[in-house]
């Protein structure tokens, strides 16, 4: 039976993953996969994760099961920090999975056991595993333009002429914050304008919020959202705590339903349970209890925002010196946008033979797209990248 299968492509940033795995030079670059590191290379444990995570070893009492939703606390303290007060509680349904891209698959089986005709949008370019999801799915896909090449921002009236006739039957995946790969986001005015439509079109707003904290802020990078929330009738949300609390191998992420009122929200937790046992049962507890201890004790939770805050303001700093550097090697303006950009990621628009070249040659390694990821970025050698970027 297994001889029937057909190779399947491999997703590209986890092929370059293994390349970069691969190659034995000592001064190769890691761009690719977004994962953050600090200033020696390293992906440390975030202190207050290791402090929660004594702490959970010494009072946990059993390892029995949790329920379908898994830890409701855990539930209860992401909600808040995604959406604040922006909604009240009893229109929400969360439910733990396994990393925001667990997240993400059972809110696009949500939808599709609902409407199984139902149409899901995604940016382009966007996150390879939204389309591999989609089609893996067998849901009807459609993409919006998002990036302008020529500026390195937003195609904002590209985007909205794209999106202009969706209605009831639509689900649009939009980044929360901290667009993946671009690194282009969404003003304030566009927030509002693509709420307004929402509100109008009786579309389905589907949020990826993977990344909260590393951009202007933990409020800040939830203030689109926040807005959007508190006037859509619907709303679904995929949140990963791999990137801000840095857990990514533990697996630790939370759909979150916004239904129209109480009687939908029931409905969609019995469905969501559903999901969940048919597909893994309980999700893994132990990141997201030491994310529900983190949130809920104020010592450890100033501690992680502070060190969350060291984390984004380093990426910044990266961000404006590459700018800097490449400012002076290529003797053009070009590629300013990489310190307007927010995120892990900016995409810099060189051709993939470029990319290719850069890998080979020089062993920096992007992702095909050329997006690169800002933490990896080596600070005492951005001049040397830079030269590499600039020569073509
Ligand atoms: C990325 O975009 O590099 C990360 O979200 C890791 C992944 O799973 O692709």
């Amino acid at each position: 039976m297994l001889k029937d299968l057909t190779p399947q492509p491999a997703d590209k940033i986890m092929a370059l993953m293994a390349l970069y795995k691969a190659d034995p030079r000592e001064d190769k670059v890691d761009l690719g996969v977004g994962v953050y590191k600090d200033p020696t290379g390293a992906t440390p444990v975030m202190r207050a994760v290791k402090a929660a995570e004594m702490r959970l070893v010494e009072t946990q009492a059993t390892k029995s099961y949790q329920g379908l939703l898994g830890d409701l606390g855990f539930v209860d303290a992401m909600r808040a920090l995604v959406l604040g007060d922006a909604v009240p509680a009893e229109r929400t349904v969360g439910a733990q999975c396994p990393g925001g891209t667990g997240a993400i698959r059972q809110l696009l089986e949500l939808v599709r056991m609902a409407r199984p005709g139902a149409r899901v949008w995604y940016s382009e370019p966007t996150w390879p595993n939204h389309p591999a999801m989609v089609k893996h799915l067998g849901m009807n896909a459609a993409t919006y333009r998002y990036f302008d090449d020529a500026t390195g921002g937003v195609d904002f009236d590209g985007m909205m002429e794209d999106l202009k006739g969706i209605g009831p039957d639509d689900v649009v995946i939009v980044h929360g914050c901290c667009h993946n790969p671009t690194g282009a986001n969404l003003d304030a005015a566009q927030w509002q304008a693509l709420t307004d439509l929402f509100v109008a079109s009786g579309a389905v707003p589907f949020i990826d919020f993977a990344y909260q904290g590393f951009g202007d802020g933990l409020d800040a990078d939830a203030a689109g959202v926040r807005g959007l929330a508190a006037r859509v009738p619907q709303m679904l949300m995929a949140a990963s705590c791999s990137k801000n609390f840095g857990l990514y191998r533990d697996r630790v992420g939370l759909a979150l339903v916004l239904a129209e009122d109480a009687a939908t929200a029931e409905l969609t937790k019995g469905a969501i349970s559903k999901l969940n046992r048919v597909n893994f049962s309980f999700p893994p507890d132990h990141g997201a209890k030491v994310v529900e201890i983190i949130l809920n004790d104020p010592d450890l939770r100033a501690d992680w925002q502070a060190e969350l805050e060291e984390m984004r303001l380093r990426m910044l700093d990266l961000r404006k010196s590459l700018a800097e550097a490449l400012r002076k090697a290529t003797n053009a303006d070009t590629f300013d946008f990489v310190a307007e950009h927010r995120g892990m990621f900016s995409r810099l628009g060189l051709p993939p033979e470029q990319v290719r070249k850069l890998r080979e040659e020089t062993g920096i390694y992007l992702v095909g797209d050329s997006r690169f990821n800002v933490a990896g970025l080596p600070a005492d050698r951005l001049d040397e990248l830079a030269a590499a970027i600039a020569k073509g």
